[in-house]
């Protein structure tokens, strides 16, 4: 049997993408020694029979169809949306998504990183900078400083705790129950209205399903309190991109950290380049790291061939 290695390496087909994915090729083939690679398609059905697992990363729709003996799809993104709107892609055979070490640590730096810039005005003292104007702001506590976590899973429960490690007041909103050190967790639409309202920063850390896309349109938005600021971590398509450029325009939203976005790379000339009120990163806040992400596919390979439930299993009803 063998493990068939497909798709595009960062969401691109081009040779930075071809080299990220010979890093990954070797780093699996050192957690996964003694298995059989396939890198290209099955050239015939003989070839396609062979496929135990498919180890997935961003693969262009219909890519799995075809290879009658899957077992496994295991994706190396955490988000899978992509792979799961692919109505090609096969029923039957359960789908992991990656829960990487490396990959949670880079997300928890990244929000750190975005949350003690609005907190602290960093970016409005960047502009400063550029125009030469020495102008202390005036400090303001973290305590003080109220942070929403939209989604408190793998991602956003870690991001939660170190968010109120570092003394903000942190809340965290999921579907059901969730009980977080330092966070006060709530869940339900009257408990996300009254957090909109109240936070001074929301951290979307949510999966892209059919009732989390165009989350932050025009009506969430406006339940924010004016002037909070916003850092998309997620998916482009949480967002109303127009009505999130409204809102910015009119001062109800009063900064964006934007790492995700309706069409990536985002397009030259898109508003969001330009905008004084918007920090855009190239959808980088944590990436997977093959050298930790290659044993967690070891594991789940061994998990598979005992017959022992899988990591990290997606739910594909619920989309996550
Ligand atoms: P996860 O472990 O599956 O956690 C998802 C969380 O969202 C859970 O707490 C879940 O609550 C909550 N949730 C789902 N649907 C909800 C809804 N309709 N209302 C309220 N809460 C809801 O996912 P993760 O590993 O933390 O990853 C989150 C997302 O981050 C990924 O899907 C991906 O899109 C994105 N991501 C981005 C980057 C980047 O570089 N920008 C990197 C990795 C991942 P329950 O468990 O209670 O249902
Ligand atoms: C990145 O966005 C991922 O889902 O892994």
């Amino acid at each position: 049997m063998s493990l068939y290695l497909v798709g595009h390496w960062s969401g691109r087909n081009d040779a930075a993408a071809q080299d990220e994915r010979a890093g990954w090729l070797s780093a699996l083939q050192e957690a996964l020694p003694h298995e059989e690679w396939l890198t290209q398609p099955p050239t015939d059905a003989a070839q396609a029979a062979q496929v135990e697992v498919a180890i997935v990363a961003n693969p262009p729709a219909g890519s799995l169809q075809g290879l009658p003996n899957l077992k496994l799809i295991q994706s190396v993104w955490a988000g899978v949306d992509k792979l799961l709107s692919d109505t090609t892609l096969p029923a039957g055979v359960p789908l992991a998504r990656m829960v990487d070490p490396a990959m949670n640590e880079a997300m928890v730096h990244t929000a750190l990183w975005a949350v003690l810039s609005l907190h602290r005005r960093f970016f409005e003292l960047a502009v400063q900078q550029r125009e030469a104007q020495w102008q202390p702001l005036k400090y303001r506590r973290a305590a003080e400083w109220r942070v929403l976590v939209l989604g408190l899973g793998e991602l956003g429960g870690r991001v939660a705790r170190a968010l109120a490690a570092q003394g903000y007041a942190v809340s965290g909103w999921a579907t059901r129950p969730v009980s977080l050190s330092g966070v006060a967790c709530v869940h339900g639409e009257d408990a996300l209205a009254w957090e909109l309202a109240s936070a001074n920063t929301v951290v979307n850390l949510l999966p892209l399903t059919l009732s989390t896309r165009d989350f932050f349109d025009a009506r969430r938005l406006g339940q924010m309190k004016k002037g909070a600021t916003l850092v998309n971590l997620a998916r482009g398509a949480h967002v109303v991109e127009d009505d999130l450029l409204a809102a910015l325009d009119v001062g109800q939203v009063g900064h964006a950290v934007l790492d995700v976005f309706q069409q990536e790379p985002l397009p030259t000339g898109h508003r969001f380049w330009s905008h004084p009120q918007v920090t855009v990163l190239p959808h980088t806040a944590a990436q997977t790291d093959a050298r930790t992400a290659a044993a967690v596919v070891a594991a789940n390979l061994l998990a598979l061939r005992a017959g022992r439930p899988l990591l990290h299993e997606v739910q594909r009803q619920r989309g996550y």
